[in-house]
């Protein structure tokens, strides 16, 4: 059987690339590995580690992700220039499997605007990029970028250029989500049909006009034998096709595929949905397909009354399968840290030492606060806990707040920094607004708020608030998550989390700048 025949669909996850490119988005190297573990366990069969010549950081992570992660094939994406192919290479080299993900402009709009390059020019860089990246690889995959909007003759010559110098996945970005089902489906149907050899092809949809999940889809049924997703429909924009809805909708109507099939652990497909959702701070909206609080709530009389008697009249998804049912936990004041540690593990979270201790800490502050505690709380206060690095320039010590409808709001805060306490009191127009003001005077930093969000973890009255911040300084912008059952204490950590965040990528851009001179 061919490639192109296998009835195997790979994913290919570029969460931790394309959907990290997403505005406000800035991950460490921890992070992304963190989240490359959860991405191993869903099974995903590459993962797109990060794009190595874009920064010190991205080729750290890259090497990281390839040195450490063991199952999926680890991609990293390339220019044509045989600079930025090496050093791709370089942070791939020790994984156990390697792809070198080249790619260029072929758009009419993106060679005149962006390359200044002309048709041979680009033919060239192909030939030049491809040819490097097989000395050093087997694995290759094209992308002409800005396919969609691409005259078919020129694409063509391209695509059949990047097969004769090594490629073996061509890959096929609607780059501004500009495709429609049918219209990309014929795209991939014609490339199959035209270029010659055995390759894989593969669908990168963005989700302008809300169809990357469709128009990947319809590419699947076109003979696609891979596509490119991310976790949450992260990306740029309005993002990439979400993993989970093509997941999804391959394993609930194989029948529309010729019964193709993944490889995905569907079970961890929630956890990894959260994950991603706590490290990138870019909350998922209520109603998101197969993730989404209420993908799985009813209503109405009717729809519930269906539900409790047979779950499939009104579900075509159970929850569990992919992993959507928190338990209720027994856990409450009276627990102890072993309890703590023993119902941790058994929800596959494994944390030690002074994050340990805090989480712990936490934990039983939200005990004398609420009565039932679920696995979602307990993931959230472990999640923002882990996002808490040892190295952070500033802790929360306390926060006092004096206001309501009466008077002017204000609040007292002190932070540590390095042993030392720092306390400054701030006016505001509101409680939230005070406190922020006096943790920016109080760590003697200015940003502007650019995104506020705050969601509950749970229902009822005692539900844990979750808070997702975004600040811009400098041209930087940057994500804070602060969870508690009170919504200010919640927006001041995710304010303070937002500046630790900050202060830590000011301080990075200036060892980049002392290290590559003026
Ligand atoms: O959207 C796009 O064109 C890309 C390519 C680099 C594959 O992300
Ligand atoms: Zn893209």
């Amino acid at each position: 059987m061919s490639k192109t025949e296998s009835e195997h669909l790979i994913i290919f996850d570029t969460t931790l690339r394309d959907g990290e490119q997403a505005p406000g988005i800035s991950l460490d190297v921890t992070e992304k590995l963190e989240i490359a573990e959860q991405l191993a366990k869903l099974n995903v069969d590459y993962i797109e580690a990060g794009f190595p010549v874009a920064s010190q950081g991205d080729f750290e992570a890259v090497q990281a992700i390839a040195r450490t992660i063991q199952g999926p094939v680890i991609a990293g994406l390339s220019r044509t220039s045989l600079s930025d192919i090496d050093r791709c290479y370089q942070a791939l080299k020790d994984a156990e499997n390697n792809r070198i993900h080249v790619f260029i402009s072929t758009s009419p709009n993106h060679m005149e605007h962006m390359l200044k390059m002309n048709e041979q020019q680009v033919i060239q860089e192909v030939k030049r990029g491809v040819s490097r990246a097989k000395e050093l690889t087997d694995d290759i995959e094209f992308s002409p970028q800005d396919a969609t909007r691409t005259p078919m003759e020129f694409m063509m010559e391209v695509l059949n250029q990047a097969i004769q110098s090594g490629a073996n996945c061509l890959n096929i970005p609607d780059t501004v989500g500009y495709g429609i089902p049918w219209d990309f489906g014929a795209l991939i149907a014609y490339i199959k049909k035209e270029i010659p050899g055995d390759y894989i092809i593969s669908t990168h949809c963005h989700n302008d006009l809300g169809l990357a999940t469709a128009n990947s889809l319809a590419g699947v049924s076109a003979g696609a034998r891979q596509v490119e997703v991310c976790v949450n429909g992260i990306g740029e924009r309005a993002g990439n096709a979400a993993l989970e809805e093509v997941v999804m909708a391959i394993k609930i109507r194989p029948d529309q595929f010729n019964n193709i099939s993944t490889r995905i652990n569907t079970e961890e497909i929630a956890k990894a949905s959260r994950m991603v959702s706590r490290l990138t701070g870019y909350p998922v909206q209520y109603n998101k397909a197969v993730v989404g609080r209420n993908a799985f709530a009813h209503e109405s009389g009717i729809h519930q009354h269906g539900v409790l008697e047979e779950r499939s009249t009104y579900e075509i998804i159970d929850a569990s399968s992919v992993g959507q049912q928190g338990r209720q936990i027994v856990l409450g004041k009276h627990s102890g840290r072993h309890a703590f540690v023993d119902t941790l593990d058994k929800m596959g979270i494994k944390i030690q030492g002074d994050t340990l201790n805090s989480a712990f800490t936490r934990f039983k502050e939200l005990a004398d606060r609420k009565v039932q505690i679920t696995e979602a709380d307990l993931e959230a206060i472990v999640g923002e806990e882990l996002g808490i690095h040892s190295q952070d320039e500033f802790t929360l010590d306390s926060l006092e707040l004096k206001g309501g409808t009466v008077g002017t709001p204000i609040a007292k805060v002190t932070v540590v920094n390095s042993d030392e306490k720092l306390t400054a009191d701030a006016e505001g127009n509101g409680l939230i607004d005070a406190a922020c003001n006096a943790i920016s005077k109080a760590t003697n930093t200015s940003a502007k708020l650019t995104d506020f969000n705050v969601s509950s973890v749970t229902g009822g009255i005692d539900a844990l608030g979750d808070v997702i911040i975004q600040i811009e300084s400098d041209d930087i912008k940057v994500t804070g998550r602060g969870v508690s059952t009170d919504v200010v204490e919640a927006s001041a950590r995710a304010y303070l989390n937002a500046i630790n965040r900050l202060v830590k990528v000011k301080q990075r851009n200036e060892i980049i700048q002392k290290v590559s001179g003026p």
